[in-house]
């Protein structure tokens, strides 16, 4: 049987694909590319050793999405396809909530017509908005306060109203905290197209000497040492915890909502000293003015993972940047060049 993973070219994806195929699955790729190259699942094969199945198809093609169920034998949906920079996303709220809905209503449409009913869904610690109390637990009060993160509340509820309209369908909902890392041997990891957006590739860009310094955005918060905390989680545990999701759908578990992430937090400029550790340099950085929407901490509580799917982080913060290091220092234009 195989494992339909949605956006699978994708920076979580990719990694996720080498997890699945190592824990003895067989992966099939649907990607339309929008964010990524197909040179990662070709990383992917070198990696693993094992050919993967890559459809460059739009998910909001639904009869091309009909076509790969009718084409693969697919028991199982990973879902990661989807626009996700918060700062676009409020540019261009249309192109988010049109991309991030239609895609999940055609793939959801297909997987109802082929009887293919167990999904996971990338979900996002982005639902929970600024958070009351830290750590967070999954029945926290969810409160998004940007486009982005409303769809990833949207799907959610979306795929609640699915599961209970027909309760034959297994559903989990994988709150993720925030990604970072790549894979060991460097051969596969985070790759944005413009800018970056989110503070590790952004560091590791000014490590390479592709950007001048980082930017810390705000000392001002009620934090240690009055930059921002947040729960900073290698890639390749939270792979991991998809492989363990998988075995949660075969147990037939309904609908379950879980977060992954580590449970401890840290500030912008522990990272940058973490960073300056893995790359053996000094990352010039200048204190800025805060983010707009940028919340002061965020950290998950992940007993629920650990009681029902049986995962934890095992990947600290050493790891979390000697990996990102190696990636960046072996691919410095990321896979634009080799
Ligand atoms: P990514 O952009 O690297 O991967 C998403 C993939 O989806 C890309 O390869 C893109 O080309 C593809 N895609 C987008 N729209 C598509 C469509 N309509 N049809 C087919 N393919 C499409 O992002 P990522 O960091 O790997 O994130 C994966 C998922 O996890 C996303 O849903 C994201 O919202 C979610 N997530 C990411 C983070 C994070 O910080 N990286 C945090 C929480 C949740
Ligand atoms: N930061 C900087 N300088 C930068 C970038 C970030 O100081 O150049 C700071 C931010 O202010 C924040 C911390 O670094 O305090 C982390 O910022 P990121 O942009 O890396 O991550 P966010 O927590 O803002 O958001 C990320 C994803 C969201 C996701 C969320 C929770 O971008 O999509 O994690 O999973 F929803």
């Amino acid at each position: 049987m195989n494992i339909l993973l949605t956006g699978g070219a994708g920076y979580i994806g990719s990694h996720t694909c080498v997890s699945l195929i190592e824990s003895g699955h067989r992966a099939v790729v649907a990607d339309n590319l929008s964010n990524s190259s197909a040179e990662a699942v070709k990383r992917v094969e070198r990696i693993t050793g094992q050919k993967v199945r890559f459809y460059k198809t739009d998910l909001r093609d639904t009869p091309a999405v009909e076509e790969i169920f009718k084409s693969e034998s697919i028991g199982c949906v990973i879902h990661f396809a989807g626009l996700k920079s918060v700062a676009e996303s409020v540019e261009k709220p249309l192109a988010y909530y049109e991309n991030n809905l239609d895609a999940t209503f055609s793939l959801c449409e297909a997987m109802r017509k082929f009887s293919v009913k167990n999904l996971v869904f990338s979900s996002s610690a982005t639902v929970y908005g600024n958070p009351q109390n830290v750590p967070i637990k999954e029945d926290a009060p969810v409160a998004p306060f940007n486009p982005y993160g409303r769809t990833k509340l949207m799907i959610e509820q979306v795929l609640e109203d699915l599961h209970a309209s027909d309760p034959s369908w297994n559903i989990v909902l994988l709150r993720y905290f925030n990604p970072v890392g790549a894979h060991p041997s460097g051969l596969i990891g985070e790759d944005p197209a413009d800018i970056p957006n989110n503070l590790m590739p952004y560091i590791s860009r000014v490590a390479i000497g592709r950007l001048d310094e980082v930017r810390v955005f705000g000392n001002d918060y009620p934090t240690p040492d009055a930059t921002g905390v947040r729960d900073y989680i290698h890639v390749m545990d939270l792979a991991q915890g998809h492989v363990r999701a998988l075995e949660k759908l075969s147990e037939k578990c309904g609908l379950f909502t879980c977060n992954l992430g580590t449970g401890r937090g840290y500030s912008v400029l522990e990272m940058i000293s973490a960073f300056e550790k893995a790359c053996g340099k000094k990352i010039p950085y200048r204190i800025t003015e805060r983010r707009p929407g940028d919340i002061a901490e965020c950290w998950a509580d992940p007993s629920l993972a650990q009681k029902e799917l049986g995962w934890r982080a095992k990947y600290g913060i050493e790891d979390m940047c000697a990996h990102a290091w190696r990636w960046q220092s072996m691919n410095p234009e990321g896979y634009g060049k080799e």
